[in-house]
């Protein structure tokens, strides 16, 4: 069976409900899902005993993209993740009409291709609240899930 872990940092629970919603769709599909805080998570886990990692974080700040506050000192730590060759998966919710629409996710990204990390799909970036956007959320995860 194929394991998974997601990984989210949320404020007020938007970027924890599509964690959920993806975890149960990669459930769904047959692969053992860990879903886990950031707060709760250590860079050495990422990647470790996993076949599929999913990283996901709200995006705070305007004049600059700053992560949700505890994924921002999980970041910087992140240069450590022993994430090559490892298949990665990205989400996050944010809000276009601020300048960095989903700017956490974008840093993510760039940070993935610098660790040498496979991004199976492209990321997910929900604009607004997330219970407007679960179809969008299951065809994700369905496609991430057939990357496993
Ligand atoms: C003060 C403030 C700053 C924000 N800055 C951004 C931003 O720069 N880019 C963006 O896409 N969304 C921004 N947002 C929107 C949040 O990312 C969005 O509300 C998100 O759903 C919160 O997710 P969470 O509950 O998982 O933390 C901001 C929201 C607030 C209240």
């Amino acid at each position: 069976m194929s394991k998974a872990l997601i990984v989210y940092g949320s404020t007020t629970g938007n970027t924890e409900t599509v964690a959920k919603q993806v975890g149960e769709v990669l459930a769904r599909q047959g692969m053992e899902v860990t879903i886990q805080d950031v707060a709760r998570t250590k860079v050495g886990e990422l990647g470790n005993g996993f076949d599929l990692t999913l990283l996901g974080s709200s995006t705070w700040g305007d004049a600059e993209i700053e992560f949700q506050e505890d994924f921002a000192s999980f970041y910087e730590e992140m240069g450590g993740a022993e994430l090559k060759g490892k298949k990665v998966a990205l989400f996050g919710c944010g809000d276009s009409s601020y300048t960095y629409f989903c700017g956490a996710v974008n840093l993510l990204e760039e940070k993935m291709g610098e660790l040498g990390a496979v991004v199976v799909n492209d990321p997910l970036r929900i604009d607004g609240d997330p219970q407007d956007a679960k179809d969008e959320i299951v065809d994700w995860a369905m496609e991430v899930a057939s990357h496993a």
